[in-house]
C-alpha cells in the first residue's frame, strides 16, 4: 500500500506545471513592452516549479525574445508550418521560430480549426515539425457546445487525440483541453468536469507525465479552484493574459 502511494506521488511530482498566456491577435510591440513592465516584477515570488510562458503574435516574438532574456518567462508562438521553408505565403517555419529563441508553439487551437481550415491531419504535421526542431508543441483539443449537448465530448476528444498524435513524441508535448464553448465566453467549464475530461485525455496517452492544461475563461477569480484539481497541470489563458495584474494573479495562483 505504501509503495503504491509512493509511486502515485512520484508520478504526480514529475508532471510540470505550465501557465501559458495566449495573446491571440492582440498587442503591438509597444503594447507588449508596456505589458512586460507591469508583469515581470510580479514574478519575484512565483514558485520556481511553475513554468510561465507567453504565446504572442509573430511580430512580437523578436522583441519579447530579447526582453525576456534572463527572466523566467519562456516564449511561444501560436502556429508553425510543417515545412522548413517553401512557397507557403503567410506561414512561419520552425527554424524561423527557434532562431529567435522561441521554445513553445500552440498547435491546433480551436480558432485555427474553426476559422482557418486546420484539420487533424495538418495539426499532426505541425506537431511533428515543431518537435523535429526542438520546439515543445501545445496541442489544443476540445468540443463545441453542440457536441457536448449531444453527449459526444468523449468521442470527439478521443478522435482528435488519435489523429493528432500519430507519430508524435509524447515526451515533448503539452496538451490543452479547451472546451470551445468556454473560450472567451466567461462560461468556464465546471472544475470537476474539466478535471474529469483531462483525466480521460490522460488515459489516451502512453506517457503519464504529459502536462495537460485547462483553457477557457481562466480568470484571477477561478484559477485557484482550477489549479486545485489533481489532473489539471496548468492553464492556457486568453483574455486574462492581456493585462499584467490579471495574468500575474493567475501565474501566482494559491
Ligand atoms: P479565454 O481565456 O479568453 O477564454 O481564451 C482561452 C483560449 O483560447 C486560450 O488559448
Amino acid at each position: 500500500m505504501h509503495l503504491v502511494a509512493l509511486l502515485f506521488l512520484t508520478e504526480l511530482s514529475v508532471r510540470k506545471i505550465v501557465i501559458a498566456g495566449n495573446w491571440k491577435m492582440f498587442k503591438t510591440q509597444a503594447e507588449s513592452k508596456e505589458f512586460l513592465e507591469g508583469f515581470l516584477p510580479s514574478l519575484v515570488d512565483t514558485p520556481q516549479d511553475r513554468e510561465v510562458l507567453l504565446c504572442v503574435p509573430f511580430t512580437d516574438l523578436n522583441l519579447l525574445s530579447q526582453s525576456l532574456h534572463g527572466s523566467r518567462v519562456n516564449l511561444g508562438a501560436q502556429n508553425v508550418h510543417w515545412e522548413d521553408n517553401g512557397a507557403y505565403t503567410g506561414e512561419i517555419s520552425a527554424p524561423m521560430l527557434t532562431e529567435i529563441g522561441v521554445r513553445y508553439v500552440i498547435v491546433g487551437h480551436s480558432e485555427r480549426r474553426q476559422y482557418f481550415g486546420e484539420t487533424d491531419e495538418t495539426v499532426n504535421l505541425r506537431l511533428k515539425a515543431a518537435q523535429k526542431h526542438g520546439l515543445t508543441p501545445i496541442l489544443c483539443v476540445g468540443e463545441t457546445k453542440q457536441q457536448r449537448d449531444a453527449g459526444e465530448t468523449e468521442s470527439i476528444i478521443t478522435n482528435q487525440l488519435q489523429k493528432d498524435l500519430v507519430g508524435v513524441d509524447q515526451n515533448n508535448l503539452i496538451i490543452a483541453y479547451e472546451p470551445i464553448w468556454a473560450i472567451g465566453t466567461g462560461d468556464t467549464c465546471e472544475t470537476i468536469e474539466a478535471n474529469r475530461v483531462i483525466g480521460l485525455i490522460r488515459t489516451q496517452l502512453n506517457n503519464p507525465n504529459v502536462t495537460i492544461q485547462y483553457g477557457g475563461s481562466v480568470k484571477p477569480n477561478n484559477v485557484d479552484q482550477i489549479m486545485a484539481q489533481p489532473e489539471i497541470d496548468g492553464a492556457l489563458v486568453g483574455g486574462a493574459s492581456l493585462e499584467p495584474a490579471s495574468f500575474a494573479r493567475i501565474v501566482n495562483y494559491q
